[in-house]
């Protein structure tokens, strides 16, 4: 069975899927696994009045408990900001990683059509840190494996099936290969097609080893590792802005009776569960690409319209004696409403990626989350409903959803260790 050898920084470790995912990745090396992460998502979700509802320890907190109950102490915080060059390649040079996992994004699609302000807050910080991170992996660790998060989102919703890498294209007569075309429909997921593009220059011209993951939707609250100790437990957010379709609806079956249909229901995506995202990623990391390959992967297990998902959650919430309705909203995304949607993944199957657990099992167990945390969320409830609208995002800056000031700028180590709950 590969191995996993040699330090890893996961940039992004604090966060929904990183925080699981470090965990996971400690406990299966001797080696550093190290977390470098600047605590923006929780000032970010906080700045629209919300918070996660499952509660999440400080990171000095997560350490502790992690070390307390694992007897692993191969789990290290690195305090950082990715927009800092001189940080990230300080970070880089002391460990000199044998693998990267770069998750350090703003995740939120919706966030980033508020206003110009989130937009452009957005794009910088995902273009400039990843541009940093190549930067200094072509300096300090050019043999590193760097395994970058993208998102399906950046394919947008073609009327062909989306291959994984390259498509062949015949026109006039002559034949070439290029990568699938990208559509982003958000200026989230413009800035990640930035950066798959920065990838393969890097690649092209540093021979960077990197793996480009187009990961679908993610759902699901727990892992083995975040069940340990409820200092363990990962972030739910639940709001219009920052839930991701499945997490939501659980939220608004408990909390609404009801569960909010954008139009038609009808838009088509690539779903898996937080255990398998973790999974795919460590299959990844334990399969590298050879020396100077480029990969492209498209993490995804099933594939859904968002109103049959609203039918399955409805199912699972009878079991919890919660009967919802279902009421309509106007979709706030320009995008296509109905629409063919294919996708090729055979890499991950390839490498023995298989589901961990039934759809409906993690659907179970987001209700159970939900139910015992429910009271958290009571306040919030308003939050809900949608409010950044595609076609307003134009406006400067929208008031009462001001981006904070001490994101416009990188955070620096100490205001990055106060809020991670470090003396
Ligand atoms: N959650 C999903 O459904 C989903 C789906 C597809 C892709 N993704 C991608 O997966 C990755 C992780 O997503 P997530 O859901 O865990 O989001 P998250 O917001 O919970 O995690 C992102 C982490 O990165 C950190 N971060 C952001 N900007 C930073 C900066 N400048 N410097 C240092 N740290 C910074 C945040 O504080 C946070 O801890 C992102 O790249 C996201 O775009 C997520």
């Amino acid at each position: 069975m590969p191995q996993l050898k040699g330090p890893i920084i996961v940039f992004g470790g604090d966060g929904y899927i990183g925080w699981p995912l470090a965990m996971h990745l400690a406990m299966r090396t001797s080696d550093d696994v190290v977390i470098f992460d600047n605590m923006s998502t929780r000032l970010l979700v906080k700045s629209v009045n919300s918070d996660s509802l499952i509660p999440i320890a400080a990171m000095a907190e997560r350490l502790k408990a992690f070390k307390e109950y694992t007897g692993r102490d191969n789990l290290v915080f690195e305090p950082g900001d990715v927009r800092d060059p001189q940080r990230v390649d300080e970070v880089i040079a002391k460990y000199k990683p044998s693998a990267v996992v770069h998750l350090a994004h703003q995740r939120s699609a919706p966030f980033s059509m508020i206003d110009q302000r989130h937009a452009v807050y957005t794009e910088v910080n995902n273009v400039v840190g990843n541009l940093n991170i190549i930067f200094s992996l072509a300096r300090h660790a050019p043999n590193a494996h760097l395994l970058k998060m993208g998102s399906m989102g950046e394919y947008g919703t073609p009327n062909i099936t989306i291959t994984e890498g390259d498509i062949e294209i015949e026109y006039g007569g002559r034949k070439d290969k290029f990568m699938f075309p990208r559509m982003g429909q958000s200026f989230y997921h413009l800035s990640k097609i930035f950066d798959t593009y920065n990838l393969l220059l890097a690649n092209e011209i540093y021979g960077l080893r990197v793996t480009d993951i187009m990961q679908g939707v993610v759902f699901g609250t727990r892992t083995h590792e975040t069940t340990i100790a409820e200092e363990l437990q990962t972030r739910l957010d639940f709001d219009s802005t920052w839930g991701t379709v499945i997490n939501k609806y659980v939220v608004q079956a408990v909390l609404l009776k009801k569960l909010l249909i954008y139009g038609k229901g009808r838009q088509t995506r690539g779903f898996l569960s937080l255990y398998d995202s973790i999974n795919a990623m460590t299959l990844l990391l334990e399969n590298p690409p050879k020396e100077g390959e480029y990969r492209t992967v498209n993490q995804l297990d099933m594939i859904y319209d968002t109103l049959t998902l609203a039918q399955m959650v409805a199912e699972v919430a009878r079991e919890y004696g919660i009967d919802v309705d279902y009421e309509r909203v106007e979709d706030p995304r320009v995008e296509k409403e109905e629409h063919f949607y294919d996708v090729e993944h055979r890499i991950l199957p390839s490498l023995g990626f298989h589901r961990e657990k039934d759809m409906k099992d993690v659907i179970r167990e987001i209700f159970e989350d939900v139910i015992k945390y429910r009271s958290r969320a009571e306040s919030m409830k308003e939050l809900i409903y949608p409010y950044a609208r595609w076609k307003d995002s134009y406006i400067y800056d929208r008031q009462g959803f001001s981006l904070p000031r001490e994101v416009e700028r990188p955070l620096t180590v100490n205001e990055i260790l106060k809020l991670a709950g470090f003396g």
